[in-house]
């Protein structure tokens, strides 16, 4: 990378410019933060586009990539970032293999999370398609995935999981709303819960779809009825007592 790419990025991703001097002051040639050179790359090419102005700060840092907060072309952006060397290969690939959206797509060991961040940004256009309230897509290039931002200037969405004890029973009807919807997609969420649902207005918003599967997946039915247990125990937090049979009922399962 020349030395006028870098200064560029040191000047628009501010987090970037954190994880640098932690760098120099621990004085490690390597580390294993989420800005290695390819992913500095991939920022490079989503800057001059114009789909990112400035990266902000990280919302979220979790154990296979973080989302920060940026600005975009009008306004406040979410940024989900893929680790690129982390990924697990073989656990990735489960919810791959099997989708027929995915079928000829050639995959490695290496490029396994481009293929990830591929599949989550299309999950997230049929979920719009379908009108499910997902943050709507807005540009991706390699591991990185520009989103909605939900939230405003002083704070991001809160997840359901810190905010369950403040709210009003509806929200459960509003959540069955959402899943009745992915349901009618034929697109299987796999990892809902209390933790990948933000609220927002008294509004729920569903995340992290990047392992969301067609219905004829052989996992989609497993998926699905571990979403409805789930679901059925947050619930229940909430205040509404439902079986998973009901709840399959409610969404029209059976
Ligand atoms: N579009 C968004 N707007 C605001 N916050 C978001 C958005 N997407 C993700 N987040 C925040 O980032 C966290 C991690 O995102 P998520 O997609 O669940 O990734 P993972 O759980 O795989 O780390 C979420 O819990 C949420 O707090
Ligand atoms: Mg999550």
């Amino acid at each position: 990378m020349s030395r006028d790419i870098d200064e560029y990025l040191y000047e628009k991703i501010v987090p970037y410019r954190e994880e640098r001097r932690e760098k120099c002051m621990e004085d490690r040639k390597t580390y294993d933060g989420v800005f290695d050179k390819r992913t500095l790359l991939a920022f490079y090419k989503l800057l001059k586009r114009g789909t990112i102005e400035i990266v902000e700060f990280p919302i979220s840092t979790g154990k296979e990539g973080d989302v920060f907060r940026g600005i975009g072309k009008n306004g406040y952006i979410a940024i989900k970032v893929y680790r690129m060397s982390t990924a697990n290969y073989r656990g990735l690939s489960r919810f791959i293999d099997g989708d027929d959206r995915f079928a000829h797509i050639h995959k490695t060991k290496d490029t396994i999370i481009l293929v990830w961040a591929r599949k989550e940004y299309r999950n997230l256009e049929d979920y719009v398609r379908a009108g499910v309230r997902v943050p709507a897509p807005i540009d991706r290039w390699k591991n990185i995935i520009v989103m909605e931002y939900i939230g405003d200037e002083t704070r991001p969405a809160p997840l359901l999981k810190t905010v369950m004890e403040n709210l009003k029973k509806d929200i459960v009807y509003d959540i069955i709303e959402e899943m009745r919807k992915m349901y009618k997609a034929k697109l299987i969420h796999g990892d809902l819960s209390e933790y990948n649902i933000l609220v927002w207005d008294n509004l729920p918003w569903i995340i992290d779809v990047g392992q969301a599967v067609p219905l004829t997946h052989p996992l989609a039915y497993k998926l699905l009825a571990r979403d409805i247990k789930n679901m059925c125990r947050v619930f229940k937090k909430l205040g509404v007592e439902m079986t998973p049979k009901d709840l399959a009922s409610e969404i029209g399962v059976i």
